[in-house]
């Protein structure tokens, strides 16, 4: 299993398809977020899945119980094999989207905490938890409603799977190749996010940005050997 997962954020149709077409052999799933469906919506969603590769859909729902089923009750449609939601909108929320799902082959996967936010930014919203202990809150409570899996950063994966099941699905953002780091503040390089646990690893810019995405994604998995 190749776990790579491509984040393609872009607001450009043509250069998605046109990434996802030269990434297809390459990784594993092609994630699709916020930014790639508020500009196509669904149709955009179905353009990608022409391109025959498995698409994570990375809407990171968070709302109340029967807005967000509804939403999962729309999205179930398209054949996506990931969806994301926020761990925080809480048990009755990820259960009513779980039963929505039930009988289908699409999973759910749960938001603990963004790979963007720090010690200081968490705190500063009122949680006073350190980072890597939250995320381990909200992935038991994941895996206690029967969420697939979850997402943190690769320094969280090795004492999530510790606390959770070996089938239970970690996707680790925040991977870095160089010294680059963009916006990221939790970040690990593939091998090491691999080494700690991780199922699929989450890359956007590092691929998507570099000359030849595929070269790219061709060498990440080779480092990962
Ligand atoms: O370009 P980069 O590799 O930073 O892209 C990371 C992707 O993973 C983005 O699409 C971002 O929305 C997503 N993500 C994240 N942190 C999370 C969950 C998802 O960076 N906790």
């Amino acid at each position: 299993m190749n776990p790579i997962v491509c984040a393609l954020d872009t607001q450009d149709l043509n250069e998605a398809i046109s990434l996802a077409n030269a990434l297809r052999d390459k990784v594993g799933m092609i994630k699709l977020g916020l930014e790639f469906f508020a500009a196509h919506g669904p149709s955009g969603v179905r353009e990608i899945a022409k391109c025959n590769i498995p698409i994570f859909l990375d809407l990171k729902l968070h709302d109340i119980p029967n807005t967000v089923a509804k939403t999962v009750e729309a999205i179930k449609a398209l054949g996506v094999e990931i969806l994301t939601l926020h761990i925080s909108g809480g048990t009755r929320m990820l259960k009513e989207a779980l039963s929505v799902v039930k009988n289908t082959k699409m999973k759910l996967i749960g938001v603990t905490v963004l790979t963007s936010m720090s010690d200081e930014d968490l705190g500063e919203l009122g949680m006073t938890r350190e980072t890597k202990s939250q995320v381990i809150l909200l992935a038991k409570l994941a895996e206690k409603v029967g969420m697939h899996g979850i997402v943190c950063s690769a320094l969280e994966a090795q004492e999530v799977r510790k606390e959770c099941g070996k089938d239970f699905k970690i996707i680790t953002p925040g991977i870095r190749v160089g010294p680059s780091h963009d916006d990221q503040k939790r970040t690990a390089t593939p091998k090491e996010a691999v080494n700690s646990g991780a199922d699929y690893i989450v890359i956007g810019r590092p691929i998507t940005k570099n000359s030849s995405p595929a070269n790219s994604a061709e060498l990440i998995l080779k480092s990962l050997i």
